[in-house]
């Protein structure tokens, strides 16, 4: 088959992690299974425009962010084609326009990487299976897979609400090399679980998740690490079934502080947190001391903090955030999200 020029449009969330991943080997690979809340109002939507090109003209493509062009993103896509190209082999046929656009503002901390992957992954998938002339029923894993070639943790964008990624004994159909829908039964508690990203820091990043991951390979505590993640997604399992969101935010907080313990215990270490992240914690367990609500957090590689809660809390906690939380947040900013149920095509 052949298509001479087009174009495809996905809109991809991020997610937060719940289990974190952090540490890989081979081709992306996670050393531990991880699950992550798919989000909804943090998304990328992407345009890839595709042309068909003689082979004397050589492979090309351009990225453009909220319509100028982003010369910056160019070397890690061109890093991602350069990964998939054999898993796509049709990619060095084409010349592509990436149009892009994030619902965050930019540089506000927030990982774009997990959407604009994704978002970038389906709209490759859906070029191939345009090609193919296939109906193409595992588009998602196929979607994913490219993902997590791009960012390890895009792979868990595609769908949603629950998507664990990683090989698991207790997780069947779990995969390393794509994401997948968490199987078992799941809580009301826990159905439209709300997410409030407080923005606390929205600079570069001192060390890349990618350096951080590479810091893993000698770390002295990597092996209890990847041995806690996935009986920390063991014990959810229960957890998620019967709604006990005690032990939940146990599950959860102690992964967040464990992924950033790993930082600090790095060679060589580093601190993402800043001063105001602790604040905020301090501030979350003393409303829950006080209050008896059930708000937690969670991180992910930076200083910004996500706040987790039921949605039956939504009113309360959204009123502790505002008056109590706000103050520590860069320009006072933050973005009210839940889960949502992944990737859509537009
Ligand atoms: O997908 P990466 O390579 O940017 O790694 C992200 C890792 C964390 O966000 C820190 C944890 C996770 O599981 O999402």
């Amino acid at each position: 088959n052949f298509l001479t020029e087009g174009s495809i449009s996905w809109q991809s969330p991020s997610n937060i992690a719940l289990v974190k991943y952090w540490g890989k080997y081979g081709e992306q690979l996670p050393k531990n299974a991880s699950i992550s809340f798919t989000l909804s109002n943090c998304h990328t939507k992407t345009t890839l425009s595709y042309k068909k090109i003689k082979p004397s003209e050589g492979f090309h493509f351009e990225v453009y962010l909220d319509g100028k062009r982003e010369k910056d993103f160019e070397p890690k896509i061109q890093k991602f084609f350069e990964r998939i190209e054999k898993y796509v082999p049709f990619l060095k046929e084409y010349e592509f326009k990436i149009e892009t656009s994030n619902s965050f503002p930019h540089s506000s901390g927030i990982a774009s990487s997990a959407s604009g992957m994704s978002a970038l992954a389906l709209c490759l998938t859906q070029l191939e299976r345009s090609l193919s002339g296939a109906e193409g029923t595992e588009t998602e894993e196929k979607a994913s897979f490219l993902a997590r070639l791009g960012s390890g943790s895009a792979c868990r964008s595609i769908e949603g609400p629950l998507i664990v990624w990683g090989e698991h004994p207790d997780i069947y159909g779990s995969s390393n090399l794509f994401g997948t829908k968490y199987p078992f039964e799941v809580h009301d508690t826990f159905k439209n679980y709300q997410d409030t990203i407080l923005l606390v820091d929205k600079g570069e990043k001192q060390v890349s998740s990618t350096v951080g991951h590479n810091l893993m390979h000698d770390h002295p505590f990597a092996k209890q690490r990847f041995q806690q993640a996935n009986n920390n997604l063991s014990k959810l399992i229960p957890v998620l079934r019967e709604g006990d969101i005690s032990e939940f935010i146990k599950i959860v907080e102690s992964e967040a502080l464990s992924l950033h313990a790993m930082m600090m215990t790095s060679m060589p270490y580093f601190i993402l947190m800043k001063p105001n992240t602790l604040e905020i914690i301090n501030r979350i367990w003393n409303f829950r001391k006080e209050t008896g609500s059930n708000v937690c957090f969670t991180l992910d590689a930076g200083a910004n903090v996500h706040v987790l809660y039921p949605e039956a809390e939504k009113e309360n906690v959204s009123t502790f955030i505002e008056t109590d939380l706000k103050p520590f947040c860069k320009n006072g900013e933050y973005i009210h999200d839940h889960t949502g149920d992944g990737a859509a095509a537009l």
